[in-house]
């Protein structure tokens, strides 16, 4: 494979994992040695998004060993989302296993360290039984998939990057689901995150739905602010919890800055020294002017580099790929 034309796509792999829930019990993951499954039409999945997902990466690290990161955090987002819609999710150990006989099984593409790359990991829970009614499904179908991917927007050689305030639709309703990684929650955004693509934004933002006053976050990054010594990322309930936000604010706090989630206003982001979105796919992603289409007002970040964000994005990725210590012991090793 040519590891530096990847992009965040979709890639057919070796195989992908699987186990079903029905009559009450897991069966054995099984490794399926292609990417289609059957299910039936009328699958609350199908007809309801019945689903929730996660989504992880393994590392190839300097010293060549093979590095999830924090997946237990993944097991337990997906169960609060699985509780949410009431199916069943599987036990942690279970998830952990099928993610690394996910890299196992497809190991030809876990890209090398030198590439920057990495192996994305789909885990993926659906409900399969035949229904019409409005019902959670007792049958559900646990997959993890593994792609190889390079970091998912912007300009990876520049550091400029453009996001647009969501003016036009909210991501979630005030008391929604914005908290809980489900499949609901992100087809409404894919025609204006493409619009805002075509445009030249490497991201779309949404404000909380109930003021449109406050950020909550892009459609699939969290945002942090760096003002003066502070790392400042909003607190909202419809905002999904980030595992790579909460570890960037560990990090934060171990460089000495002062963490604050909290609310924060729309025009605070004229304030920010620097900007970012993050997430796992996006790792930390500088952002240097936010457009708000409604107000015609342009937020652009204060300082002219993207020192600390970068510091942030380096520590982060060094502790994934084993350069840096892993105080915290957040990476399982294969
Ligand atoms: C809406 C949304 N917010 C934030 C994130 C970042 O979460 P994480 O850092 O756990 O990947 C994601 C990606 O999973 C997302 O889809």
């Amino acid at each position: 494979m040519n590891w530096n034309e990847l992009k965040f796509k979709y890639t057919k792999t070796n195989a992908i994992i699987v186990a079903n829930y029905s009559d009450g019990e897991w069966s054995h993951l099984q490794v399926i040695n292609d990417d289609k499954i059957t299910i039936n039409a009328l699958s609350a999945s199908l007809n309801y998004g019945l689903q929730a997902f996660e989504g992880l990466k393994a590392y190839r690290g300097y010293d060549d060993k093979i590095r999830l990161f924090r997946p237990i955090e993944n097991a337990s987002r997906l169960r609060r989302s699985a509780e949410f819609l009431g199916i069943p999710s599987p036990p942690e150990s279970m998830f952990i296993e099928a993610c690394k006989m996910a890299v196992q099984e497809n190991i030809g593409y876990l890209p090398p360290y030198e590439s920057g790359a990495t192996l994305y990991l789909r885990p993926l829970l659906i409900g399969i039984g035949g229904q019409i009614d409005l019902v959670s499904s007792n049958d559900v179908l646990f997959i993890v998939a593994a792609i190889p991917v390079s970091s998912f927007a912007g300009d990876k050689k520049s550091s400029f990057n453009k996001a647009l305030i969501a003016r036009d639709h909210d991501r979630t309703a005030p008391m929604g689901s914005g908290a809980y990684k489900i499949g609901g929650n992100y087809s409404p955004s894919i025609v204006a995150g493409q619009k805002a693509k075509q445009q030249g934004y490497a991201a779309l933002l949404y404000l909380d739905s109930q003021t449109r006053n406050h950020i909550d976050e892009f459609s699939s990054s969290n945002f942090f602010g760096i003002k003066g010594n502070n790392y400042i990322t909003p607190d909202s309930p419809n905002i999904l919890p980030s595992i790579t936000n909460n570890s960037l604010m560990t990090i934060a706090k171990d460089m000495g800055m002062t963490v604050q989630k909290r609310a924060v206003l729309t025009e605070e982001l004229a304030t920010f020294d620097q900007m970012a979105a993050c997430g796992t796919a996006i790792v930390v992603l500088n952002i240097s002017e936010i457009h708000d289409p409604l107000t015609g007002t342009v937020y652009s970040s204060k300082s002219e580099g993207n020192s600390t964000n970068k510091k942030l994005h380096d520590t982060l990725t060094g502790i994934q790929t084993g350069v840096v210590y892993d105080k915290n012991n957040w990476c399982l090793e294969l």
